[in-house]
């Protein structure tokens, strides 16, 4: 699949992820303060063992520990016997050093979890904003599904690892750090044989990561193709079941999923094989641990208390180190999306090097000598169009499906830059003009209309910076010959529409969108096949009504019928990509060349 990341050198992407959770530096420290509070009052629990058992030998032993010392100096145990007082103070230890560890654990939770859903938060919000201001050539590299799955999946995946993965590793890591300094300060030599595996673990632990990165990307890539199969599938469930195709998706889906099993299963063996190897290893030093400790002159060293600390602090090693190697996984797919998202976070927004503003323009166009190949194809697309619209004119473009009308447009509304030639509005190129004010002047009902899940009210106003009055509204939709199917719904104007204005023929999605168009006020209005799905006596209507919007401003609109053709200004002919001809429908009927033809076809085909 096509993420090509894993360019960025991990060092830097650690450091690119420490800085967002330097934003919540205050409770990262608290989180921190938390889990070195836990992982102390762990090694004092293992501690209190030696104040136990030394308590039981002979009252002049040497040391009885940390948590022994602390007691007697809090409250000094006068003419008491030794098991006397402890019997009282390590109860009462016990009892307090759970209650601190206890506290520990809730601080170092609670605040890495407030850090790891702000840094998701920030995370999600970047890609969001990244993502709707791509350029359209870097959506029609992708599919929805692949961009949708970034937004779900792998940013939860970046959450699983800042909260689970970052709160395992400080309490863990604090308590293995916490607990080899304690058997250090009881007897360093011994803790020496410890550290001969070190290497052997952390070698493991290395070897593993380089795997689960590599599954963790597939399974993320897989995912996205996932997401994509069900979306593509919900929204052709008509289309799935009159061509059979059902089975034929399933199996597709069922191939995709396949993928993202085999390769999580591959992680989870990793996974399932790097834990025990490191607890065998961590075994082995154990064993090492006790046949020396056995020795006698070592065993001389050491109380009985602290020879039980000793161990009982070596024993407890073991399962933060279990965890420690467990959370390998969840970190590398963490690193695995977060590669991804900053790739994402990164990807060039739309070009927009203009710095003219411009409030209202009047809008004469001139196109010269414009040609344009869409990025990566072939085949162009437009050849040396060059065009004079004067502003407030009605122009017509008609042609044969694939002529080049719809790019043409595009082209029009900055989507790509034009390989060749200029394009002007009001004698300035229009790459002059900031993106914002540039496409403020453009009122579009494309061939496809989006419409989206919310109020009709909403969808009318899309956009708009100040609020718009009802009156406005029903102005609008009576223009495009909406208003009477809105007032027929229940909620009129807040009528909720479903997703992608499912609920409502096709014409009623265009007129929705011309109204919205007309509703933008625009000096240039585009109507690329805005009536296509209309009958006859709605359009004729919509064109009557349309006279009215178009006066005083420039329309451009691509057409396939001899109602909207005729009342143009000027007729352009495409074909191939080139203009053909030009002029009023009477001149280009005498020239009687492929306006003509396409007249006697009744433009149905454009
Ligand atoms: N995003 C795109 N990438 C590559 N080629 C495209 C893209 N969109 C359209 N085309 C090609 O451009 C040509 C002109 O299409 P279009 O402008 O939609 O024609 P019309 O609107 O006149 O029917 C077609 O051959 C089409 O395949
Ligand atoms: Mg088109």
């Amino acid at each position: 699949m096509k993420t090509e990341t894993g360019k960025q050198s991990d060092w830097a992407l650690y450091r690119r992820l420490l800085d967002y959770v330097a934003l919540h530096g205050g409770a990262f420290l608290l989180s921190i303060l938390g889990f070195l509070i836990y992982s102390v009052a762990n090694v004092l629990l293992a501690d209190l063992t030696q104040f136990l058992l030394d308590s039981l030998g002979e009252a002049s032993q040497i040391s009885m520990g940390f948590v022994s010392n602390a007691a007697h100096w809090f409250w000094p145990p006068g003419d008491m016997g030794p098991v006397e007082y402890a019997r009282i103070a390590v109860p009462v230890a016990a009892v307090v050093l759970a209650v601190i560890r206890a506290s520990g654990y809730f601080f170092g939770n609670y605040f890495m979890n407030i850090v790891a859903r702000g840094v998701v938060h920030r995370l999600r919000t970047q890609v969001f904003d990244a993502l709707i201001r791509v350029s359209r050539q870097f959506i029609d590299g992708h599919t929805h599904g692949e961009l949708v799955s970034k937004l779900t999946f792998n940013v939860e995946q970046v959450s699983g690892a800042s909260s689970e993965a970052l709160k395992t590793i400080l309490r863990d890591g604090l308590t293995v750090l916490a607990l080899i300094s304690y058997m250090l300060y009881l007897n360093w030599k011994l803790t020496l044989v410890f550290f001969a595996i070190t290497p052997a673990i952390a070698g493991v632990v290395v070897a593993v990561g380089r795997h689960f990165r590599r599954y963790s990307r597939r399974i993320q890539d897989s995912m996205g193709e996932v997401t994509q199969l069900s979306n593509e599938s919900m929204r052709a469930f008509d289309e799935l079941r009159m061509f059979s195709a059902t089975e034929q998706q399933s199996e597709r889906f069922r191939a995709a999923s396949q993928f993202n099993r085999v390769q999580s299963l591959k992680l989870a063996f990793v996974q399932a094989v790097s834990t025990p190897i490191a607890q065998v290893l961590l075994a082995l030093a154990l064993g090492a641990l006790f046949w020396f400790a056995l020795e006698p002159a070592i065993l001389a060293s050491f109380s009985a208390g602290s020879l039980v600390a000793f161990i009982a602090a070596a024993t407890q090693l073991s399962k933060p180190i279990r965890t420690l190697t467990n959370v390998q996984s969840i970190i590398q797919r963490g690193l695995a999306a977060a590669e991804d998202l900053f790739a994402q976070i990164d990807a060039e927004p739309e070009p927009d090097h203009g710095q003219l503003s411009l409030e209202r323009a009047h809008g004469a166009i001139a196109l010269d000598q414009l040609s344009f190949t869409y990025p990566g194809a072939e085949q162009r697309v437009l050849t040396d169009i060059s065009l004079q619209i004067p502003a407030g004119k009605m122009v017509a473009f008609v042609g044969r499906s694939g002529a080049g009308k719809t790019s043409l447009m595009h082209l029009l509304c900055r989507f790509y830059a034009p390989s060749a030639g200029s394009i002007t509005l009001d004698d300035q190129p229009i790459a002059d003009f900031k993106l914002d004010d540039y496409r403020r002047q453009f009122g579009l009902v494309s061939q496809r209309v989006v419409l989206f899940s919310d109020t009709v009210r909403a969808n009318l106003a899309f956009g708009q910076r100040d609020s718009v009055t009802d009156k406005a509204l029903s102005e609008a939709l009576e223009t495009a010959q909406a208003a009477s199917f809105i007032d027929a719904m229940p909620d009129g104007l807040d009528a909720m529409l479903g997703d992608g204005g499912s609920g409502l023929s096709g014409g009623q999605k265009q007129r929705l969108a011309i109204a919205r168009a007309i509703l933008k006020d625009a000096p240039v209005l585009i109507l690329d096949e805005a009536t296509s799905a209309l009958d006859n006596e709605s359009e004729a209507a919509i064109q009557a009504s349309l006279e009215g919007v178009s006066a005083g401003r420039t329309t451009l609109v691509i057409a396939h019928r001899l109602s909207t053709v005729e009342r143009a200004d000027m007729i352009v002919v495409m074909d191939e990509g080139r203009i053909v001809a030009t002029g009023t429908h009477t001149e280009l009927m005498a020239e009687g060349g492929l306006y003509a033809n396409l007249y006697q076809q009744g433009f149905a085909a454009s």
